[in-house]
C-alpha cells in the first residue's frame, strides 16, 4: 500500500517532541516529506534546533527539517517558555545538533512540496501556531487543492482556554493564521483542549514508558515528567494533557477519536477574547452563515492513545 505523504509543522515544545517520536516510528506507513519549525513555544531558532534533536535521538536524520516563520502574521510572538522551559525541552539536555537545518525557507518548502504532489494527496499536521501554512496559502493559493486534510492541535470549546481564559495557545499565538486555515475550504480535524485534556500523562503512564528501556522512551518519560508537573499543578490532575500527539494518533488510528463536523470561527479582533474558537457543536447557526469547516474531536479512547504511543516507543528498541 502507498505510504501517506505528510508534512509536519510544529513548535517543539515538549508535546511536539512526543508527537514527532510517534510520527517517526511509523515511516512504514507515513511518507514524512519534511518537518517545518515555527516560532511558538520558544523562538524559531530553538524550535528548529529541537526538531533536529528529536531526529537525532530517534535516528531519523534523513528527515529534512526546515525553519519557517519566526513570528505570527500580524502580532508579536508570544512564547510558552513557562510551560516548556526556556529551551523548549524541559527534561532534555539540549545541544547543537550535527544534522543541518535545510537552507530553503520552510514556507517555500511547503509550497514546492505540495506542488510536487497530486490533488488531495498530502496530509498537513499542525501542532503550533499556524503561521507557516497560512503564509504558504497566501503566497501560493493554488497549493490548497493538493491537501487531503489538515489535522491540527488547537482551540477549545467546553475547555475554553489555556493561555487566556478564552483561548488555547496555538490559536491565540496567531489567530489570523488560524482563521486562514479554517476558511481555506480544506477539510480540517481539530484536536482541541476538550479532547487533549482527556489524554493525561499520569504517573503510571510515565512509569510504563520508563519500563520500555530504550533511549527514545527514556527521553519521552524525561520530557513528560516536568511537562506533566506544570499542568498537574495547574489543573490538580494526575498528569498533564498530551496535546500534540493526538494529531498523529488520529492519523494512525482515527477510530481512537470521536469527532463531529461543525463550524468553528476564530476571534481575531477582541482584545479580551482574542484567539477564542467559537465551535457551533450543536449546529445552532444556519450552515450558509457558519459553514461546517472542521471535524471537532470531543471523545477519545485515552488508554488506546497511550497503547499506541508505547507501541511507537517500543519500536525504537
Ligand atoms: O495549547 C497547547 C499547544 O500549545 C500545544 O501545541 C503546545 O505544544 C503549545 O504549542
Ligand atoms: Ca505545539
Amino acid at each position: 500500500m502507498a505510504k501517506l505523504p505528510i508534512i509536519i509543522d510544529c513548535d517543539p515544545g515538549q508535546d511536539d517532541a512526543i508527537m514527532l517520536m510517534m510520527a517517526f516510528a511509523n515511516r512504514d506507513t507515513l511518507n514524512i516529506l519534511g518537518v517545518v519549525a515555527v516560532g511558538g513555544n520558544v523562538p524559531l531558532d530553538k524550535t528548529a534546533r529541537n526538531a533536529r534533536i528529536i531526529c537525532e535521538i530517534t535516528g531519523q536524520t534523513d528527515i529534512p527539517v526546515y525553519a519557517g516563520c519566526a513570528r505570527p502574521l500580524a502580532r508579536d510572538l508570544h512564547t510558552a517558555a513557562e510551560v516548556h522551559g526556556n529551551e523548549g525541552m524541559n527534561g532534555v539536555d539540549v545541544y547543537e545538533p550535527e544534522m543541518p537545518l535545510q537552507k530553503k525557507n520552510g514556507v517555500n518548502f511547503i509550497i514546492d512540496s505540495l506542488r510536487a504532489h497530486n490533488d488531495g494527496e498530502v496530509v498537513l499536521i499542525i501542532t503550533g501556531p499556524m503561521t507557516n501554512i497560512a503564509a504558504a496559502f497566501i503566497q501560493a493559493p493554488d497549493i490548497k487543492t493538493k491537501v487531503k486534510e489538515i489535522v491540527l492541535m488547537g482551540g477549545g470549546m467546553a475547555i475554553c482556554g489555556n493561555v487566556t481564559p478564552s483561548a488555547e495557545y496555538n490559536i491565540y499565538a496567531d489567530p489570523h493564521a488560524a482563521e486562514i486555515i479554517y476558511k481555506s475550504g480544506i477539510k480540517t480535524v481539530s484536536m482541541g483542549l476538550d479532547v487533549t485534556h482527556q489524554v493525561l500523562a499520569s504517573k503510571a503512564r510515565i512509569a510504563a514508558m520508563k519500563a520500555i528501556g530504550n533511549k527514545v522512551a527514556d527521553t519521552a518519560a524525561a520530557i513528560l515528567g516536568p511537562y506533566s508537573f506544570f499542568d498537574s499543578e495547574k489543573y490538580g490532575t494526575d498528569g498533564g494533557p498530551l496535546h500534540d500527539p493526538c494529531t498523529i494518533a488520529y492519523v494512525l488510528d482515527p477510530s481512537l477519536f470521536q469527532t463531529k463536523l461543525c463550524n468553528l470561527e476564530v476571534e481575531t479582533k477582541s482584545e479580551l477574547t482574542l484567539g477564542h474558537t467559537s465551535v457551533d457543536f450543536w449546529h445552532g447557526m444556519p450552515e450558509d452563515e457558519r459553514p461546517h469547516n472542521t471535524y471537532w474531536a470531543y471523545g477519545v479512547d485515552d488508554e488506546g492513545v497511550y497503547d499506541l504511543l508505547n507501541k511507537c516507543l517500543k519500536s525504537y528498541s
